[in-house]
């Protein structure tokens, strides 16, 4: 029960719907001092370096410490997996190049719910203990900073989904109707391969998987190969050449069809529908080339060279995810419309190419996939039809939208939607909610009234110049900002980001309820 409720919470935040709600206590901390030296280059080592962590913690992700590891960079993963979808049962290899940011004597790799049966580094069996999710490698012999390294790692289980603090549905990889799927955000990854599971460590990916025939595979990247064996199982090979935040793979097992549509500017589209979602459901995704095309006169040139949707046959995940060059839509979110096409897609400019250094910046990523919603609804429907929905989203953050009912009923309903924090700072077991979508999005909208139009889109594709393929903070947008704007901006952001209150809307005539 509870997992359908949160999923439908997600369905109701993307649609900006207004029977939401999440009793979040409100945050009164003050805003997150910047640590971004501006750079666009930061690596897990600037975060390192910053943070003063080692590799004998996790990477140090102010809401998920334990995710990830400082002391290494995954530079490319080779990973062969063969799936028993009877069973659910997976047998994989994956041989990880690590880059030493330090001397490691011993360091971890997230696995989860799947055992390690051998390991080995540079060729050299390694000693290596897995507990809590860990697995804790110790070589041979010292690994010098400064040194690429081979790990390798055997491993294999019986596949479980399971509970992320950052969710109530289950995450990982679980069963869709006829196969399996994975759903990652924040830390789901670990439950198929080993994986330094942190955003800000980026890496290319091979990606072998066999499964029963006629069983298809898709993935993020391009298909570079399919094996048919004499045991029935095929082989699909993938190549994701552009570096992906581990949390940001696709992975579908099932009866899908391949559906290709011509993509502006060479981007290639092909999209894997399950056989069992109507053609008419899908009819949301006829304009995807057009919504690549609209995104790139905005923000820069589409990011990655194909582009498409993965359909799944699921009732259990009403959640669309989006994973890197084949955003992820559980059936249930069709319903949404075009909308939550062009949210995912938008995501591939904002949290793909540019991504999270730190997960308390996931406005960063919901704010822009949101108001590019509103975006298209300014294209396809006019402006008049954007100030409803901007305005929508203002009622329901400030709480005004309950004053316009009758009793103290409205009232107490009013200050209730007060509950929700500021988008800046979530807690763990809350960084989907509401306001981040939301006020996120009401905030870009509030810095395009402050500077204009123009200055907003060359604030925004000049953001996405800087910090493409690698990743970005608050600190690092709010320097954009003020850099573009030629003037300091960052008062104006902090309010919208980090006060309780929500600041007026003045040229739209909103403003937050009194005291
Ligand atoms: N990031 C997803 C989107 O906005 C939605 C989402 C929220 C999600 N919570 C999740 C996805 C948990 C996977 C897991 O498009
Ligand atoms: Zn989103």
């Amino acid at each position: 029960m509870v997992r359908t409720a949160h999923s439908l919470l997600v369905i109701a935040v993307l649609a900006a719907a207004c029977s939401v709600g999440t009793g979040t206590p409100t945050s009164t901390t003050a805003p997150a001092a910047g640590v971004s030296t501006g750079d666009p280059d930061i690596t897990a080592a600037d975060t390192v370096a910053r943070l003063g962590i080692h590799a004998d913690d996790g990477l140090g992700d102010p809401l998920y410490p334990d995710l990830g590891n400082a002391g290494y960079d995954v530079q490319h993963v080779d990973v062969a997996i063969r799936f028993d979808t009877s069973s659910g049962r997976l047998e994989g290899q994956s041989v990880m190049e690590i880059l030493a940011l330090e001397d490691l004597d011993s360091w971890s790799v997230d696995l989860d719910f799947l055992f390690p049966s051998a390991v080995s580094v540079d060729g050299e069996p390694a000693e290596w203990s897995h507990e809590n999710g860990e697995l804790r490698i110790d070589p041979a012999k010292v690994v010098a900073a400064g040194k690429t390294v081979v790990l390798s790692i055997t491993y294999g289980g019986l596949t479980e989904p399971y509970d992320s603090p950052a969710a109530t549905f289950m995450m990982g990889i679980q069963r869709s109707v006829d196969g399996f799927f994975a759903i990652s955000e924040p830390d789901g990854t670990s439950s198929w391969m080993p994986v330094n599971d942190h955003p800000s460590d980026k890496a290319t990916y091979s990606l072998a998987v066999s499964v029963p025939g006629p069983l298809v595979v898709a993935a993020s990247g391009t298909l570079v190969d399919v094996e048919r064996a004499d045991d029935g199982f095929i082989k699909y090979m993938f190549d994701v050449a552009d570096p992906i935040a581990p949390y940001l793979l696709a992975f579908g097992v099932g009866d899908f069809k391949l559906v290709e549509q011509d993509g502006p500017d060479g981007v290639v589209i092909r999209n894997y529908f399950d056989v069992d979602i109507r053609d008419s459901t899908l009819s949301i995704f006829d304009r995807q080339a057009e919504m690549i095309a609209f995104l790139a006169d905005r923000f820069g040139p589409y990011p990655f060279d194909t582009y498409g949707a993965l359909v799944l046959d699921t009732t259990e995940v009403g959640v669309a995810l989006e994973t890197q060059t084949l955003s992820t839509f559980g059936a249930q979110v069709l319903s949404l419309g075009e909308e939550v096409v062009i949210h995912e897609l938008a995501h591939q400019w904002f949290g793909d190419s540019v991504s999270l250094e730190r997960w308390d910046d996931i406005w960063l990523n919901e704010g822009f996939a949101t108001y590019t919603q509103w975006l298209w609804v300014e294209d396809t429907q006019g402006p008049e039809f954007r100030d409803v929905r901007i305005a929508q989203a203002y009622e329901l953050m400030s709480g005004r939208q309950f004053l316009n009912g009758t009793g103290s009923e409205s009232v107490a309903a009013a200050q209730a939607y007060r509950q929700f924090p500021p988008p800046g700072e979530p807690k763990a077991d809350d960084i989907f909610n509401a306001s981040v979508y939301l006020r996120g999005g009401l905030t870009l909208h509030a810095l395009r009234l402050e500077v204009g139009d123009e200055t907003f889109f060359d604030i925004a594709r000049t953001f996405q110049k800087r910090f493409a393929y690698a990743n970005a903070t608050t600190a690092d947008f709010i320097a954009t900002v003020n850099e573009v704007a030629g003037q300091d901006l960052t008062g104006f952001v902090d309010a919208w980001l980090y006060d309780e209150a929500m600041p007026p809307l003045p040229s739209l005539g909103l403003a937050p309820l009194n005291g």
